[in-house]
């Protein structure tokens, strides 16, 4: 069976581009949902024919609300797994009880190290030799859930954020892919923070 998977985009949608171009058998993206209007992600999304949904905090009442209305949207399209690629919104209770362990996020940065919006920033900040990437599972915390994989990517003399960001996103676009495949024709157990593949 085909595993259904709707991500959450904010930005540009590299990320999703790779998932779209590896999508097969195993998985179908079968939405698209920004919380940016102007997402170049949708763009994206609409090229490859996937059903696209717009849902801005500011046009909910409250955080509380947006939550709710977002696992709507999302719940709407009966997925299997929810991927936050580029997603830069913190889910809250509301949206996460509904798809416990489903969801997965990826980060610019190895975690535990550097969560938060601006994880390349930082690592180059700290000085890091080395940093690279991480997929999780997503749960209350800022990039705090139980790991799924990692990439390691070296810091070069003279890199700043944005050459080190793409390098970064060369590794997480393979990273997420091989994920997202894994968890489409198999499961994971949870125990405590560690993960197995099953
Ligand atoms: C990725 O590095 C992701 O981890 C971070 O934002 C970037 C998204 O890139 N949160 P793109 O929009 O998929 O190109």
């Amino acid at each position: 069976m085909t595993a259904r998977v709707v991500v959450l985009v904010s930005g540009t949608g590299t990320l999703l581009q790779a998932l779209l171009d590896a999508s097969d058998h195993d998985f179908d993206i079968v939405a698209v949902i920004s919380d940016q209007p102007d997402a170049l992600a949708l763009e994206r999304a609409q090229g490859a024919g996937v059903a696209t949904a717009v849902l801005a905090p500011s046009s909910c009442a409250s955080r509380d609300d947006w939550d709710l209305a977002l696992a709507d949207l999302v719940g709407a399209h009966n997925p299997d797994l929810i991927v936050c690629a580029g997603f830069m919104r913190v889910l809250g209770p509301g949206f996460l009880s509904e798809f416990p362990d489903r969801i997965i996020n990826s980060h610019p940065a190895l975690l535990p190290s550097f969560p938060g919006a601006h994880g390349v920033r930082d690592a180059i900040a700290y000085g890091v030799g080395v940093t690279g990437c991480t997929v999780h599972v997503v749960d209350g915390g800022v990039d705090t859930g139980p790991i799924l994989a990692q990439r390691a990517v070296e810091v070069l003399q003279g890199d700043d954020e944005s050459s080190l960001h793409e390098r970064i996103k060369v590794e997480e676009r393979l990273l997420l892919v091989d994920i997202v495949r894994r968890l489409s024709v198999g499961g994971i157990r949870i125990t405590g923070r560690r993960v197995t593949f099953t």
